[in-house]
């Protein structure tokens, strides 16, 4: 049989060479260096084509398709998010994605994106924060200590310098687990009985808890003046976690707002009420952060460009480093049109063997 022509071949990155990737360029290099890469793409914004992500629900969860290009490269993740996946084993939360070139349409990478959709979405929302949380915020409550939260944490630390957490989830032994995660890398942690008092003192509030409804996470009384929430978890239709009051007394960031508006805390608010585009932000068109009254909220749901830019970061990083397979994903006869011939010539091989 012939061997796999060049043409035919993708990178495959699995999750074993993703973690080794990580590991080897270093957890928060990794989170600063991709931030830099979400940070251009968002300044080029209106260079790439955007559409709300496509999303199939079901009463266990959604699975998802969020592709975007900017002219010379398209790409793609699927991900899914099913809150009650932990019980059996599953993530919550799992992906994968592809680079193609829009040249010849080509894919270039294929890749898992459960771990780096982690990390896009720790490194998107330090970005944000970059431009709105209070300047000396060195302090975060994280609420929901789950597959991404000391993620965010690493991402809080590796960009901002946040070195004190606050961590509560109704499940204590997921704070436990994310304070022997974090354990040596830095951190001052408390663990919390309450939302309540997770958020006391702290500069800056992640919300990044799982669940399909209408959660009450943070009430307003919770929410002191200057504080910046980072609210990870409400991303979907009918699944929030803010109450209606912190979004009125809040400037609301948002990634794009028409995906946004189906997806985030705003699902809540009329369909035109008044939201902030972070691009517009990272781009210097529209101030962050104005005082240290203000109430910033970063209505995160995760957007297409974001794994953009992590699928661009991955295969800028991949050569040399012998940590992908190589796939043979395309098929590529002799004569490209002779796609039967192919394998024709296939069941010639097979009965000569
Ligand atoms: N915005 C984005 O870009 C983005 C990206 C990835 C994941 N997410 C969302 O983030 C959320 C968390 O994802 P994950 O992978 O860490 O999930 P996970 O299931 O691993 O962890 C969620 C944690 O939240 C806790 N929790 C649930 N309800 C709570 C409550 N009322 N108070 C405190 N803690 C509570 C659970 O006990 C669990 O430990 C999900 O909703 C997911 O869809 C958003």
């Amino acid at each position: 049989m012939n061997a796999i022509s060049k043409l035919a071949i993708v990178p495959f990155v699995s999750v074993d060479h993703m973690m080794k990737l990580v590991l080897k360029i270093g957890v928060e290099k990794f989170l600063t260096d991709l931030s830099t890469y979400i940070e251009e793409d968002f300044r080029r914004w209106e260079s790439f084509d955007k559409t709300p992500r496509v999303a199939s629900h079901s009463d266990e969860g959604v699975i998802e398709l969020m592709p975007t290009s900017d002219g010379t490269l398209y790409g793609f993740k699927y991900v899914n998010g099913h809150p009650k996946n932990t019980k059996d084993g599953r993530q919550t939360v799992t992906a994968f994605g592809v680079l193609s070139d829009v040249g010849n349409g080509y894919p270039m990478l294929l890749t898992e994106m459960t771990i780096l959709t982690a990390l896009r979405t720790a490194a998107t929302s330090a970005v944000a924060a970059k431009y709105l949380a209070p300047k000396e915020a060195d302090t975060m409550a994280i609420i929901g200590n789950g597959a991404q939260a000391e993620f965010q944490a690493m991402a809080f630390k590796a960009i901002l310098g946040v070195n004190k957490l606050r961590l509560y989830d109704i499940d204590a032994s997921a704070t436990q687990k994310c304070i022997r995660n974090l354990t040596g890398l830095g951190f001052q942690m408390t663990a919390c009985a309450s939302g309540q008092e997770a958020v006391e003192g702290a500069h800056i509030i992640t919300t990044v808890t799982a669940d399909k409804q209408y959660a009450t996470i943070l009430t307003d009384n919770m929410v002191g003046s200057g504080v910046h929430i980072n609210a990870v978890g409400g991303d979907c239709p009918g699944k929030t976690e803010l109450h209606q009051d912190i979004l009125t007394r809040s400037d609301i960031f948002v990634e794009y707002p028409p995906q946004t508006r189906i997806e985030g805390e705003i699902q809540q608010l009329a369909p035109d009420y008044p939201v902030n585009e972070l691009w517009e932000v990272i781009a210097g068109q529209r101030s962050g952060r104005r005082d240290g009254r203000q109430i910033t909220l970063f209505d995160s749901v995760g957007f297409a460009i974001e794994d953009f830019s992590a699928l661009r970061y991955v295969r800028d990083q991949l050569p040399g480093t012998g940590l992908y397979e190589e796939l043979d994903l395309l098929a590529d006869p002799d004569e490209p049109r002779d796609l039967f011939g192919m394998l024709l010539r296939c069941e010639k091989a097979i009965a000569a063997a």
